[in-house]
């Protein structure tokens, strides 16, 4: 018998967004457009309920972020939340990088001022630590006494724009929301760190690919600092109708938000600026270690890039990507070629011993983040290993991690997201 667990999105919760077409199609929402994609994301980041009540912690506005420029998308203060570490954890700082797609036309950026993503305003003034940024050994057996900082999005660009769009007062300084938020984390005492992580998860995942050197570079060399990037791998990859949907989404995020002026030289020495926003062409680059937590049937991909609705205009392919038991065998081998292009990318990548790897075969969408994934009785693993462990083994240079899952369906543990 199937023991597979299985994760229902409750996606009504974001049916406002979304009523102008439930109301044609009754409750199913289409995600198909990068509105709505917002909403997906939203949704994934959901916090799922856990067994002890998890660490409140409040946000912090950035000190004179505003007049460093350093300001989301609607001009207002970034700001992070911050729980300070403690014993054998007070000199050593975890920097997560917050997710939540991107805007990549005048129009979702404009949208997206009205939102927590593009504005301090619409932020939650305080937020769960779950997962990683758990304050419980049971629940984060390595960084739970750490400095933990949770590094709230709100530029649209994976924190590595910068321009502005005066006529639609517009403000596009992710990279200057990044090195505020950095330095003003060094004045309060990550300039005395002994060990550092850099993570992030999804669009931060990406940025913590992206900003990884950077932050390395910040930090002396006998400081041992690594970077996470969970579910940041976004393939360039072709689409159901034979296109390139997130090619293009990527172009107008690049373009839009002068991303190119923060891309590392050693790829825009080599390629365009859009391909140096896909991580396939970026960690090759990448000197400070690194460890590549991804699904390889990564949930968000699935429904946004592979399947949009755009791409999918029939809606053949509505069932199987809200429910992986709903594909057919032609669509499963879809997915299992999107996996073997992933597993292609990284290929050279796996060969350094400095990088870690966990690549479990589920329709999941960051994993660090949520308790349930992360580290519980029951969460997902590769050999018999979660992926806490995976990643603190990694670290602290414990093991060598190259965890590759055999391909679906045989992973009887994964916490697939189904949604309804
Ligand atoms: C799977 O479903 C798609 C979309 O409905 C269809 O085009 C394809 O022929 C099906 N394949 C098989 C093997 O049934």
């Amino acid at each position: 018998m199937m023991r597979m667990k299985v994760f229902v999105i409750a996606a009504l919760a974001f049916a406002s967004l979304v009523s102008f077409i439930s109301a044609i199609h009754g409750s199913e929402p289409h995600l198909s457009s990068f509105f709505e994609d917002n909403a997906l994301l939203s949704s994934l980041s959901t916090q799922q309920p856990s067994q002890s009540q998890p660490l409140m912690v409040p946000i912090t506005v950035i000190n004179g972020a505003a007049a460093k420029g350093a300001v989301c998308l609607d001009g207002t203060s970034p700001g992070y939340h911050f729980h300070p570490g403690s014993g054998s954890g007070a000199n050593s700082w975890l920097i997560h990088l917050e997710g939540g797609g991107w805007c990549n036309t005048i129009r979702n950026c404009v949208f997206r001022k009205t939102t927590r993503r593009g504005s301090f305003k619409f932020m939650e003034k305080t937020l769960p630590f779950t997962g990683i940024l758990s304050n419980k050994p049971e629940e984060n057996p390595d960084f739970f006494n750490w400095n933990r900082v949770k590094l709230r999005y709100c530029d649209g660009a994976s924190f590595t724009g910068d321009g502005e769009n005066e006529a639609n007062q517009l403000q596009f300084r992710g990279q200057k929301i990044w090195l505020a938020a950095i330095e003003e984390l060094m004045s309060k005492g990550m300039q005395k760190a002994n060990q550092a992580l850099l993570s992030g998860c999804s669009a931060g995942g990406l940025a913590s690919i992206i900003h990884c050197d950077e932050f390395g570079s910040m930090f002396p060399k006998s400081t041992k600092v690594k970077c996470l990037s969970d579910a940041g791998f976004f393939l360039d990859a072709v689409d159901v109708s034979g296109g390139h949907t997130l090619r293009n989404m990527f172009g107008g995020v690049v373009t839009l938000q002068e991303v190119q002026k923060n891309l590392p030289k050693s790829c825009l020495n080599q390629m365009d600026p859009t391909s140096c926003f896909f991580p396939q062409n970026l960690i090759q680059h990448v000197q400070t270690p690194l460890f590549l937590l991804n699904a390889a049937y990564d949930a968000w991909q699935v429904q946004e890039s592979l399947a949009p609705r755009s791409a999918d205009p029939s809606g053949s392919w509505k069932d199987c990507k809200t429910n992986h038991a709903k594909c057919n065998s032609s669509q499963i081998q879809f997915l299992q070629d999107f996996r073997n292009q992933m597993l292609n990318d990284i290929k050279g990548f796996s060969g350094s011993s400095a990088t870690g790897l966990f690549i479990n075969s589920c329709f999941a969408h960051c994993q660090s983040e949520r308790q349930d994934t992360w580290f519980a009785d029951d969460s997902p693993l590769i050999n018999d290993m979660p992926v806490a462990i995976a990643v603190g083994d990694w670290f602290f240079d414990r093991k060598t991690i190259k965890a590759i899952d055999c391909a679906y369906p045989c992973d009887t543990t994964c916490h697939n997201l189904v949604f309804k």
